[in-house]
């Protein structure tokens, strides 16, 4: 978000009550410095006391970011967080951390053996897919106008189905490139290799498969893209080359579906991204970037910084950043190994198919996505439910339970259906699933109960209960 003055909850002036300490006589500006400094413990309770009301983490099933690292792994993050990534030179052992988790990431991922894999940790997918486009473009770029075509007067576009997540969006907007949205329909909520070549040309930089659409939890066929492509590719002047999205699938899928073929085993695909922060099982900020060969990484994009006398290749959009993101996904992979990795996520996937079924016994909903892949489970009311309320309304039943669910449209030419997501994470376990199918019975008979006002105006969202 960006802030300013409109954000401002309370006039200038008002102030934060400091009750129950001898500081409790002094006003505390909300909006701008306070003059004097105040005692650590009364700064610690007043920030401690402002994010009360916040929900508690590990209800949320909106969210794909990990809300749980053990012990160990959170206090070796908090006494390295003074460790800057960027600065190579005065923290070797950590470019060496981060150096092997990009190994470990490249295996994963089946990088031939005959290339040279490159990449890099980011703050998240989003940046991950800013270089992974930058590295598109400029390719392309080059290419192009190898092959004599016009890249001063004409924008070129990166092809992606229309469940993009919105940090492709910012690429295109910011990189001024052309985004061209492959529709999804309600029998193919995923994107359609037979369609694709209706949207490539010499000026695409490339096209996008996403592992894990973030609306329902989708994978687009990436073996059937490749197949495309490749056809494609055999005539094309300037050839197309794919990049995976694989922000929640690319640190799931190769513990759960190893055969399943999406990355560098596809001859097309030249780059890959992932959260860490996702299914990798780190707390928030850590994405990976991979190119499958040095050749698919532009040389005018790497910058060097300096290590241990010499110099070693960067490539990133923020310059200084904590390395206990990078440390914390490192002493997950040596802690889990591959074995571990695959029983969290096996227990995860259970729940999700667990939570999937509890849904469909109601018999009110049609489920989009049971868990089977990823461990999402995505529905929307069946067309002939008779019922008064809306998924909007479950959504505030569930989080007077401190549920947090939501309820939203899906995207571009699907926007009539309304769906509802969890996304399930390794902390919630069985136990917690149990108890929230039980507070999903519940909340659909109390609102067959109360007396649901409906929308007063198209598209306005009202709604109440009388009990
Ligand atoms: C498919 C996809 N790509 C990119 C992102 C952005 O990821 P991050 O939050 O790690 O920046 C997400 C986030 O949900 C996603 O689902």
């Amino acid at each position: 978000m960006l802030y300013g003055r409109k954000n401002h909850i309370m006039e200038e002036g008002d102030a934060e009550p400091i009750f129950g300490s001898a500081a409790s006589d002094h006003d505390l500006p909300k909006y701008k410095l306070n003059q004097e400094p105040i005692l650590p413990s009364i700064a610690y309770r007043l920030v401690k006391d402002e994010l009360l009301d916040e929900g508690v983490a590990r209800q949320n099933l909106a969210t794909f970011c990990q809300t749980y690292m053990e012990d160990e792994a959170t206090k070796l993050m908090g006494e390295t967080l003074e460790k800057n990534a960027i600065d190579k030179s005065e923290y070797p052992r950590t470019a060496e951390i981060e150096n092997r988790c990009v190994s470990i990431i490249a295996d994963l991922w089946h990088a031939p053996k005959d290339e040279q894999f490159m990449g890099t940790s980011t703050v998240g997918s989003s940046e991950a897919c800013m270089l992974g486009g930058m590295a598109l473009k400029f390719r392309w770029r080059s290419r192009a106008q190898a092959a004599g075509i016009d890249t001063i007067t004409k924008r070129p576009n990166l092809v992606i189905s229309s469940g993009y997540q919105v940090c492709w969006e910012k690429f295109c907007v910011y990189w001024d490139v052309d985004m061209r949205l492959v529709p999804m329909d309600k029998e193919r909520m995923h994107l359609d290799p037979d369609k694709i070549t209706d949207y490539i040309d010499e000026y695409t930089i490339g096209v996008v498969g996403i592992l894990g659409i973030t609306y329902t939890g989708e994978y687009d066929d990436m073996k059937a893209l490749d197949a495309k492509i490749e056809e494609y590719n055999r005539t094309a002047k300037v050839s197309v080359p794919i990049h995976v999205d694989a922000a929640s699938g690319g640190l799931y899928t190769p513990f759960m579906e190893p055969d399943l073929e999406w990355d560098f085993r596809l001859k097309n695909v030249v780059s890959i991204n992932t959260s860490g922060h996702k299914y990798g099982l780190v707390y928030p900020g850590i994405g990976w970037v991979l190119w499958r060969d040095e050749e698919y990484l532009p040389q005018e994009l790497i910058f060097k910084v300096s290590y241990l006398g010499g110099e070693m290749p960067t490539m990133a959009i923020n310059f200084s950043r904590s390395a206990s993101q990078v440390i914390g996904q490192y002493y997950n992979f040596l802690r889990y190994g591959f074995d571990g990795y695959k029983d969290i996520h096996a227990r995860t996937h259970d729940v999700a198919v667990y939570l999937a079924r509890a849904v469909g016994k109601t018999g009110l909903f049609e489920i989009y996505n049971d868990g089977s892949k990823l461990p999402i489970v995505c529905y929307k009311l069946k067309e002939d439910a008779d019922v008064a309320w809306t998924l909007y309304d479950l959504a505030d039943r569930l989080q007077m339970k401190g549920w947090q669910v939501p309820a939203y449209p899906l995207p571009a030419d699907l926007q009539e259906t309304i769906i509802q997501r969890y996304v399930v994470r390794a902390d919630f376990g069985m136990n917690m699933a149990h108890e929230f199918a039980e507070d999903f019975v519940k909340a659909i008979a109390e609102l067959k109960e109360a007396r649901v006002l409906g929308p007063v105006q198209p598209g306005q969202k009202v709604h109440g209960f009388t009990h």
